[in-house]
């Protein structure tokens, strides 16, 4: 199972600002990210489409959730990343945590600090 570092973002949801597509873009430890809030539930993934790099923020979402690139449109997964128009690219995603004492997203450890446990 993979170990994160969690890095809080903000107090609370509402602390949060989005965009009318209901994305964001966050710095995270040093990483640009997008944060996309669906319903009531938050997900996160890299800032750029695995694709051709098209701003993930720019796109909009789907009813099911799922992150459509503005640029040709492949459609992701926000659960797991799965590419699920079927040109085979996977987005890498973040989790988020809304917990009692805020909001976090967690970013995997280096690989060196991994390799080393
Ligand atoms: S750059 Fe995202 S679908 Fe082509």
């Amino acid at each position: 199972m993979e170990k994160y570092t969690w890095h809080k973002i903000a107090d609370n949801i509402e602390e949060l600002s989005f965009h009318e597509n209901g994305m964001t873009e966050i710095n995270v430890s040093g990483k640009t990210i997008c944060l996309a809030k669906h319903n009531d539930t938050l997900l996160a993934c890299t800032q750029k489409c695995p694709h051709a790099g098209g701003t993930m923020a720019d796109g909009y979402m789907d009813a099911l959730g799922n992150i459509v690139c503005p640029l040709h449109r492949y459609k992701f997964s926000l659960q797991n990343g799965r590419n699920v128009s079927g040109e085979g690219y996977f987005l890498k995603i973040f989790p988020v945590e809304i917990r009692k004492e805020g909001v976090f997203v967690g970013i995997a450890g280096n690989s060196l600090f991994n390799w080393l446990k």
